[in-house]
């Protein structure tokens, strides 16, 4: 059994209407060292390529266009940080097992990725999307391993919750999050979403709030 060390806070009980009276772009950089320095606190989002990370971000936000997304695996290649009410950020980060680059291209983001996730102090929470659509795939399986075994601060966001019938969606996530459980004594929070319906949206922009208010 692993010993992890999930995000902070529980989730809030209640959800309250956090406004996004701003969100803009700011940086979209290669390395972590070159990122914003001003200290704010910052909620990443990481998770296989195509999975809806620069959507997710978008749906946050209401801006359809703030992160660019595509249907083709491999759009974000950057960090990009994008400061919300003038007060903390939200990154969207490269996705990581996307193949279809070459060996050094992926040797590269992973570099990126895991650099900035153990090396960024103003990283408060880090959000793993995983598709809900699909059974447990090993690259996520060793990536929260990896996130777990060196005490990153994380919660799991499902994704595209919309392609399932309502009926299913509640068991995908659970025998999901069932599998997590084969190997760690606790389970991280968990949200299910979509951007499309925005499905999630107020749950997850509550718990940010709940976090930076108590940072
Ligand atoms: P990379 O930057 O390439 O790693 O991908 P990403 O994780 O940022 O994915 P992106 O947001 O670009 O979305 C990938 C594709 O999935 C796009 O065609 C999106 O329209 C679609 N998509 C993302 N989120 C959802 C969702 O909640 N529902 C549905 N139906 N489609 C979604
Ligand atoms: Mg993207």
């Amino acid at each position: 059994m692993c010993l992890l060390r999930f995000a902070p806070l529980e989730k809030p009980e209640k959800t309250n209407n956090m406004k996004i009276t701003s969100a803009t772009y700011i940086s979209s950089k290669p390395r972590h060292e070159q990122c914003p320095t001003d200290g704010r606190p910052e909620y990443a989002f990481i998770g296989r390529s195509n999975v809806g990370k620069s959507s997710l971000i978008n749906a946050l936000t209401e801006r359809r266009k703030l992160a660019l997304t595509s249907s083709t695996p491999g759009k974000t290649l950057c960090i990009n940080h994008f400061l919300i009410n003038e007060q903390w950020y939200l990154v969207d980060l490269p996705g990581y097992g996307y193949a279809q680059r070459g060996k050094k291209e992926m040797e590269k983001l992973k570099n990126m990725i895991s650099d900035y996730v153990l090396q960024r102090e103003q990283l408060t929470c880090l959000f793993v999307l995983i598709d809900i659509r699909h059974d447990p795939q090993k690259v996520d399986l060793a990536f929260l391993h990896f996130l777990g075994s060196n005490g990153v601060p994380f919660a799991i966001v499902f994704t595209k919750a919309d392609k399932l019938s309502n009926s299913k969606i509640k068991p995908a996530a659970e025998k999901y999050l069932q599998t997590l459980k084969e190997e760690w004594e606790e389970l991280p929070p968990y949200f299910i979403t979509s951007s499309t319906s925005k499905l999630g949206r107020e749950e997850l922009l509550a718990y940010i709030d709940d976090i930076n208010k108590n940072l």
